[in-house]
């Protein structure tokens, strides 16, 4: 695996944006900016191994900078909603910007997607680090971080997130790449095939925050666990689905540790992505709200041209105290994996 740095391009008020490729030993590659730790592209072998783009992205950082959808950043401080910006810890009320409806998302209007973090480069990973300060986007204590990416010779990419604070605040940390692996800009991934080891789901309101429900896919539109197309019950008359305008929910992840929790796979090309996390949960999030826009080398983006597999802690956990616990105590040290492993299958290949 090889690490090389180069200019990106340039924010707004004039600040480098470097873009950091990692290559490994078939040349299969992954770019990676210090703006958000974004994940610009991965380009892995289709099963003519053939190298495939198969991450949304922008080629300029005023894209990053002006256009909405997260596309392929880290998320923090809180990944997803918490209901009306507002929360109590240790008895002391915290109040955030409000920038989704009646609610917070990802972080606030200055989330971590919109730093630019330090690099650090080892032998096989790249390594961002940042400190956000005690009421950075309204959150308590000072937050200290680093962002690892690894792409190993067999085509998998690990995400480790590392955290510790100097003093009580949340934490629930992801990514938000939008695959399609047909290729990036090729039109709507809704014929994909997904697998989730989920029995259950959490249910949203009419603006996609957690009622504090926990309802069985069971006989459900939300029922991933034998591989479907995306597609298949996107339409169907359903509350939650509506809720949404499409998949945009929680999946309750089934196991603990770092364990497999989706196959998602492509019949077009052959790629298979297997996700494997320590998180509980992952936001199945199919672009609904992705609007018409230009994308990578002259392709262009709409709703469901992608999907997101973001490994989270339940959105809007702290008003649910049935939902695991995304409080990070002083000192304590958070840490979470993610992997992507890339893969082919053959034609017609179960
Ligand atoms: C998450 C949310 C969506 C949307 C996207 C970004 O997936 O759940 O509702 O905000 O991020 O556009």
């Amino acid at each position: 695996m090889s690490v090389q740095g180069k200019e990106f391009g340039r924010t707004a008020d004039g600040r480098t944006v470097t873009v950091y490729r990692i290559t490994n030993k078939n040349g299969a590659y992954v770019d990676v900016l210090d703006y958000g730790c974004t994940l610009q592209s991965i380009c892995v072998p289709n099963r003519d191994g053939t190298l495939t783009d198969v991450c949304l992205g922008y080629d300029t950082v005023t894209e990053y900078e002006e256009n909405d959808g997260y596309l392929g950043a880290f998320v923090g401080r809180h990944a997803n909603r918490i209901g009306k910006g507002e929360f109590v810890l240790n008895g002391q009320a915290y109040s955030l910007a409000v920038n989704n409806g009646p609610n917070h998302l990802h972080g606030g209007l200055k989330g971590f997607d919109k730093v630019i973090w330090s690099a650090c480069v080892a032998s096989d990973r790249l390594i961002f680090s940042h400190t956000s300060p005690d009421g950075d986007e309204g959150y308590p204590a000072n937050l200290m971080m680093s962002v690892t990416y690894c792409f190993d010779d067999s085509n998998t990419l690990t995400l480790i997130y590392d955290a510790v604070s100097d003093g009580d605040t949340v934490v629930n940390f992801t990514n938000h790449c939008y695959f399609n692996l047909n290729g990036q800009g090729t039109g709507t991934a809704t014929d994909h095939l997904l697998q989730v080891n989920a029995d259950a789901f959490t249910e949203n309101d009419g603006d996609c925050l957690p009622t504090g429900k926990i309802l069985s896919v069971e006989g459900t539109p939300f029922d991933f666990r034998t591989s479907k197309p995306i597609g298949r019950d996107i339409g169907a008359d359903d509350e939650n689905l509506k809720n949404g305008s499409g998949y945009d929910h929680n999946f309750v992840l089934q196991g603990e540790g770092l364990r497999e929790v989706a196959v998602l796979s492509s019949e077009k090309t052959g790629i298979v992505m297997t996700t494997r996390t320590t998180q509980p949960g992952v936001q199945v999030y199919t672009a609904n709200f992705l609007t018409y826009r230009g994308g990578k080398n002259g392709t262009r983006y709409s709703v469901r041209d992608g999907v997101c597999l973001e490994t989270q802690h339940f959105p809007d956990a702290l008003h649910h105290e049935n939902f695991p616990s995304v409080v990070l105590k002083q000192g304590e040290e958070y840490h979470q994996i993610t992997q992507y492993a890339f893969t082919v299958k053959e034609e017609n290949e179960v």
